[in-house]
Order: structure tokens, then C-alpha cells, then sequence
């Protein structure tokens, strides 16, 4: 087939952040770990497993059986779904600090609705966030104040353009751990702030205390504490990570991972923070439809039922160790950093771009979908780590002898891959 032009409205899904030219972009059908492009070769998929959603693996069968009795059903009507409500239920028996539960059908929007709701609750405009939270005008308005804010959460120089000026000053960021920074920016604003935004965890673990020095500041200055779960949820445990570090948010929100790659999020909150969502207007036709509650369930039931979480633990850090010891045996500088479920390394070199892009042509060719992360679902077993290792052996070897002769971007059969999203949080 001749090869299409990708275009995309996922940046993470852009062709150019992986291997410009010749990444395969578009699939036709997926199973497990596997995905096949529209050429019919089959991938492993040792990257993004959906760009985080498919903790459970590529058309589950399970998850699957439930959405397809759904659609037979009827996924919408004039009445609501049960599910739904059953679906709160479950939220609420897992994070047991939480009373009630709003639903969107995407991560950012549902980040959108705990922000709306925070100021709400406060009857103030100030939010003080760290990392990423969506694409939506509360967001991108920290780059109207200061130029380029969102540097280093997202992206560097992003036009905050068709973001109503007058948003200036009303996002303001910090970075993951930096209590002091945080508290600077608070300054003599303390009582302007409606909410705090941040993931419990990223590329790194909270410093000891961070998370429960925030949930004091917050509680201080009377404002409302939010975990963007979205995509650290169901990972090292069945709902939020936030469960692990035992501190609990008066918000906390939740998508990709939760129904498998179906659409569905979910804010979840105490009452007296939640009940602010009566005094605004929040409301949209399609988060009423029935395959998000019962692709959620579906999901969280199995993650439960099987401790999909130790599996992605055991996983990501056997995928880890074969990153470490290939970079041990070839002698090349690396680093590794992130949860297991959530791995990523790196390439420390002045052009360690060009050798992870190079690291994705050579994996590419072995039959991997493989890049500088390394999202765990519970439908990689050991028998795809041995053979990915083994290939990500002899791509480090390879690299390293390119290396050190000059060749690493000669070897590339096309331009270097782009940087995508930088995430200090
Ligand atoms: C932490 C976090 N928040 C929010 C979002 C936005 O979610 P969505 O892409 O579903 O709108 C993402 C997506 O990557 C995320 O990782």
C-alpha cells in the first residue's frame, strides 16, 4: 500500500517524535501487545501500548465481551445508565476518602471540570499547577503571563493563541518537588488560589513529605487539592497511586488506563468540594453514553481480579534491567528513570536524540514498536521482554559502535526524530 501521509491530533501519536519517514503510523487491527500496520507486518508493541490506555492489552477479550453486550443493549437513550452509577460506587469503595463522582470521556476535559469546580468551591481564579494537564484555556493561559511557562511541563514555545488574554496570570506553574517554588509563587497571593494541580507521580517519585506538604499548603490557604491521575492511575495499584503514597487529594481525576482504551474519565471528590458542581454548569450528551462505565468496570474489575499491577511492576522492571545491562555491556551512558509500569530512558549524549531515533529504526526492523519509553500492560509476558532484550542489546551494541566512529546519524534513513514532550514533573 502506498504510504499515507500522518497527520494527527494526538501530538504523542505524531509519526516525527518516533522515526520521521518511517514510522508506520496508521494499524489495522490490534491483539495483546501486537498491532499490524496497513502493510499487514506485525509489531510488538514495546512503547506506548496505546499511548497509556491499554493497561490491559490490545482488544481484551473481557473488556471487550462487556462493551459488545453494551452496544447490543442500546449505549444511548433518552434515560440513563445504571452503570454509571454502579461505576461511582466502585470509584468510591476504592478511594474510600472520596463521596462523590462526575464523569468526562477524556483526560483533559475532566481536568477542565475539576478546575471549573475548585473555582466553584473558592469563588477564586488562581491555579498553581505542576506538569500536564490537557490542551484546554485554563491550561495554556500560564504561557500569556509568563512566555514560555509551560517549557518545561510540556512543551517549549507554545502560542497560547485563541486563549482569551485576560486568563494572564491565573496558571501559574512549579515544578515536581520544588515545595520552596511552589510557596514562592503562592507569595502574597495566598488567598487568591482556587486550586492546586499535580501528578502524585511522573519520571520521578514525590521526595519524601512532598505530597503531604502540598495537601497542607492547600488546606491552609483554603484552596483545592487536585491529583491529575490520568495517567498514573492503575499502575502500581487498582485506582489512583495516590492510594500507595497514602495522602489523599479533595479531587482527584482519572482516564486512559481506567477503561482500557475506551473513552471515559473521571473526577472523584469529597462532598463538600464536589457539591460546588451544582452551583456551575457542567454538562455534555455524551458522557451519559454506556460503553465508558461499562469498559471502566470491565477494566477494573479484571485489574483487580488478576493484580494487573504486580504484573506491570514485575514487567516494567525487567524492561528496565534490560536497558540497564545492555547500556552496562556496550558501555553506553544511559539513564533510566520512571515508575516500572511507566519507563523511560534516555540516551546521555549530546545527540541522544538521533540515537534513540536511531534506537526505533533498528527495533523497528526487528519487529518492534520501541522508543525511550516503555508502557507496561498485562499483555506483555516475559517471552516479549526476553526477545525484546535481546534486541535492544544488539541495537545499543550497534549504536555504540556508530558512536564512537561518527556515524550515528548516517546510519539514520531519515531526519531525527523530534523531541515531543518534555516532562520535568
Ligand atoms: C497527566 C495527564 N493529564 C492530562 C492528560 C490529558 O488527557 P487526554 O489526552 O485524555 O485529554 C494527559 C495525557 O497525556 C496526562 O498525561
Amino acid at each position: 500500500m502506498e504510504k499515507m501521509e500522518a497527520s494527527t491530533q494526538l501530538l504523542s501519536k505524531r509519526p516525527e517524535l518516533f522515526l520521521p519517514e518511517q514510522w508506520p503510523s496508521y494499524y489495522s487491527h490490534a491483539k495483546g501487545v501486537s498491532v499490524w500496520d496497513l502493510d499487514g507486518r506485525e509489531f510488538i508493541d514495546m512503547s506506548y501500548m496505546g499511548i497509556g490506555a491499554c493497561v490491559i492489552g490490545y482488544a481484551d477479550d473481557d473488556v471487550d465481551a462487556a462493551v459488545k453486550e453494551a452496544i447490543d443493549g442500546g449505549t444511548m437513550t433518552t434515560l440513563n445508565c445504571p452503570e454509571e452509577v454502579e461505576l461511582a460506587d466502585l470509584l468510591c469503595e476504592l478511594h474510600p476518602w472520596a463521596d462523590m463522582v462526575r464523569y468526562t470521556r477524556a483526560g483533559g476535559e475532566a481536568l477542565s471540570v475539576a478546575v471549573r469546580i475548585a473555582r466553584a468551591r473558592t469563588g477564586r481564579d488562581r491555579v498553581a499547577f505542576c506538569g500536564y494537564h490537557g490542551w484546554h484555556d485554563w491550561y495554556l493561559a500560564a504561557n500569556l503571563f509568563e512566555k514560555d511557562a509551560l517549557g518545561g511541563h510540556l512543551l517549549t514555545g507554545l502560542e497560547p493563541s485563541g486563549v482569551p488574554s485576560q486568563l494572564g496570570g491565573t496558571a501559574r506553574p512549579f515544578h515536581f518537588n520544588q515545595i520552596e517554588e511552589l510557596e514562592h509563587l503562592l507569595g502574597d497571593h495566598r488567598e487568591e488560589f482556587a486550586a492546586i494541580v499535580v501528578e502524585p507521580v511522573r519520571n520521578f517519585d514525590p521526595a519524601s513529605g512532598f505530597l503531604e506538604r502540598i495537601k497542607e499548603i492547600a488546606e491552609e490557604i483554603g484552596a483545592v487539592l487536585i491529583f491529575d491521575e490520568v495517567t498514573s492511575g492503575f499502575r502500581l495499584n487498582t485506582g489512583g497511586v495516590h492510594m500507595v503514597y497514602g495522602v489523599s487529594p479533595h479531587v482527584a481525576v482519572f482516564a486512559k488506563a481506567m477503561a482500557n482504551g475506551y473513552p471515559m474519565a473521571a473526577i472523584i471528590g469529597t462532598g463538600d468540594v464536589m457539591q460546588a458542581a451544582q452551583s456551575s454548569f457542567i454538562s455534555s450528551t455524551f458522557w451519559t453514553e454506556r460503553i465508558g462505565p461499562v469498559a471502566a468496570m470491565a477494566t477494573i474489575r479484571k485489574h483487580k481480579a488478576l493484580d494487573v499491577s504486580s504484573h506491570l511492576i514485575k514487567i516494567g522492571q525487567q524492561v528496565q534491567d534490560s536497558w540497564r545491562e545492555a547500556a552496562a555491556k556496550t558501555g553506553l551512558a544511559v539513564s533510566v528513570t520512571g515508575i516500572p509500569p511507566l519507563a523511560h530512558f534516555s540516551f546521555d549524549y549530546p545527540n541522544g536524540l538521533a540515537m534513540r531515533t536511531l534506537f526505533t529504526q533498528i527495533m523497528l526492523e526487528a519487529g518492534f514498536l520501541a522508543t525511550g519509553a516503555f508502557y507496561a500492560s498485562y499483555a506483555h509476558q516475559e517471552e516479549h521482554v526476553i526477545r525484546y532484550a535481546a534486541a535492544v542489546e544488539k541495537a545499543f551494541d550497534e549504536i555504540a559502535k556508530a558512536h564512537e566512529i561518527n556515524e550515528v546519524e548516517n546510519l539514520l534513513k531519515g531526519p531525527v526524530a523530534h523531541a515531543g514532550f518534555y516532562r520535568l514533573s
